[in-house]
């Protein structure tokens, strides 16, 4: 072949060369685009997880109607204001971020079981607009603070009113659903503590602000003081993005709750405990006449619980940790798990692609990538069995919005401890859990990683009931962006 032919030849087979790989891309790109806004009722596959679609019902039911009591005389009344500001943190050091009521955390909100709840979000400069989410208190649908899915996020000057009953004992947190990977980060929380005010109480809220860990927005070691003998509760909450090692030095403890439920017969341990990102856990001692710490991490950070004038004794965690899959004893679950009739299977994996046009590493719900994903389709009344199972590399702290569920198994090995009722579980790399639970609050509910960075990468479906409607959209101009 003359050199100019091969020469053109050769561009030939490398355009082709090209063609054949670009227009295969062109195709994943294009059909990886989210849609500008999108209905997320309508949002992915129905998974009817193998249960019968009978008894469901067709007649749209809308988010809109799901309130909490529209009447009635608030128990607990307050108004909250979100920010976006520069302040300080209570140990020093400017953060540029958000608060509510000027602060954050926010504003301890405390209510007793059977209250009734108000909070008066005000939106004062945050430019994305706002929500506040109650995480972990299973209020009705409308209450439930996510930004296009059961309302429209708060703009800036606006304001949304939440109504809902004080339902079951604990300790939870608030934070904003929308654009919720930036503002949960930038300090948009604080906690709710639904309990009567107790005099050996701590709430100890974990949070990280620019690289620095603070807890109740402290660096470095605090103090409260209580008096020897008093019955501490500590109640911790972690904000943050991922699992941290947390537990009392100085003395043995129980893990009285998890996830704002009791657990049965707790015993004394002096292991450390993995509190989830999003979780909650209530940690209970006799305060000793040296005192005791509440350790976050490491040592560097914790919060010591002592009477006047001690100092009580600083010392790391130790290396094993609380198992909830064999503490405790069983008691009653209210429900039966063997009798349910929609199994469903949560399958956590990592692909190579694109996501809304952009290439990358992108989880996958059941080999699916976002907003593509299985919708787990259910009625009111059914009893639920979930698998989640994770090959993705990396762990997941899963959160269902508006149910408690109870694990059953892990990695195939049945819980035998106390019912280990949760609502924001650990999932490491190459673990299974298999949870139940009763469908019993009507809506449309977010079932997403806490790890909120993953959440916007696309580990985020919902539980709907079948039926229900939302007037509300994500993305757009709707502005509504819940992760
Ligand atoms: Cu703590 Cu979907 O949220
Ligand atoms: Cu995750």
């Amino acid at each position: 072949m003359p050199e100019v032919k091969k020469r053109q030849w050769g561009r030939l087979v490398a355009l082709g060369g090209t063609l054949a790989v670009l227009v295969p891309l062109g195709y994943l790109w294009a059909t990886s685009l989210v849609p500008d806004s999108y209905n997320p009722a309508k949002m992915g596959y129905a998974d009817y997880g193998g249960g019968s679609m009978e008894h469901m019902h067709h007649e749209g039911m809308s988010v809109t109607e799901l309130t909490g009591p529209r009447t009635g005389k608030p128990d607990v009344d307050v108004t909250l204001v979100a920010r976006k500001q520069k302040y300080q943190l209570a140990s020093g050091g400017t953060v540029d971020g958000y608060t509510v009521n000027g602060t954050s955390p926010g504003p301890l909100i405390r209510a007793k079981v059977g209250d009734l709840v108000q909070v008066t979000f005000v939106n004062e400069s945050v430019k994305d607009g706002a929500t506040l989410h109650w995480h972990g208190i299973d209020v009705p649908n409308a209450e439930d603070g996510v930004a296009g899915v059961t309302q429209d996020a708060v703009p800036v000057g606006g304001k949304h009113v939440y109504r809902f009953k004080a339902s079951q004992a604990g300790t939870y947190w608030y934070h904003s659903h929308q654009v919720s990977s930036d503002e949960v980060k930038g300090g948009l929380f604080g906690p709710i503590v639904i309990a009567p005010a107790a005099p050996g109480e701590v709430v100890a809220t974990i949070h990280t602000y620019d690289g620095k860990r603070t807890i109740n927005g402290r660096t470095g070691n605090g103090r409260v003081e209580l008096p020897a003998g008093t019955t501490a509760r500590v109640r911790v909450i972690n904000t943050d993005n991922t699992v941290l090692r947390v537990g009392l030095v100085g003395t043995p403890y129980k893990v009285v709750a998890v996830d704002g439920n009791d657990v049965h017969d707790p015993t004394p341990v002096t292991a450390a405990y993995a509190l989830p990102a999003g979780g909650r856990v209530d940690l209970e001692a006799v305060v000793p006449p040296g005192g005791m710490r509440l350790v976050a991490g490491t040592s560097s950070l914790s919060l010591g619980i002592a009477p006047a004038g001690t100092d009580p004794p600083s010392a790391e965690l130790p290396g094993n940790t609380v198992d909830l899959l064999t503490y405790g004893t069983p008691a009653p679950l209210g429900f039966e798990p063997g009798k349910a009739n929609r199994t469903f299977e949560y399958r956590i994996g990592r692909t190579a692609g694109f996501l809304d046009g952009k290439p990358g590493l992108w989880w996958t719900i059941n080999g699916h990538k976002f907003p593509d994903v299985p919708m787990f389709m259910v009625a009111e009344g059914d009893v639920v069995r979930m698998k989640i199972s994770n090959t993705s590399g990396q762990a997941h702290p899963m959160h269902l919005h508006g149910h408690h569920a109870v694990v059953l198994s892990r990695n195939g090995i049945p819980a035998t401890g106390s019912p280990w009722w949760t609502d924001t579980l650990e999932v490491g790399n190459k673990e299974t859990y298999e949870i139940a639970f009763v469908a019993n609050n009507p809506g449309l509910w977010m079932d997403h990683c806490h790890n909120l960075p993953h959440a916007t990468q696309g580990l985020m479906t919902h539980l709907m009931y079948e039926g229900t409607t939302t007037p509300y959209r994500v993305g757009g101009t709707s502005r509504n962006e819940p992760e």
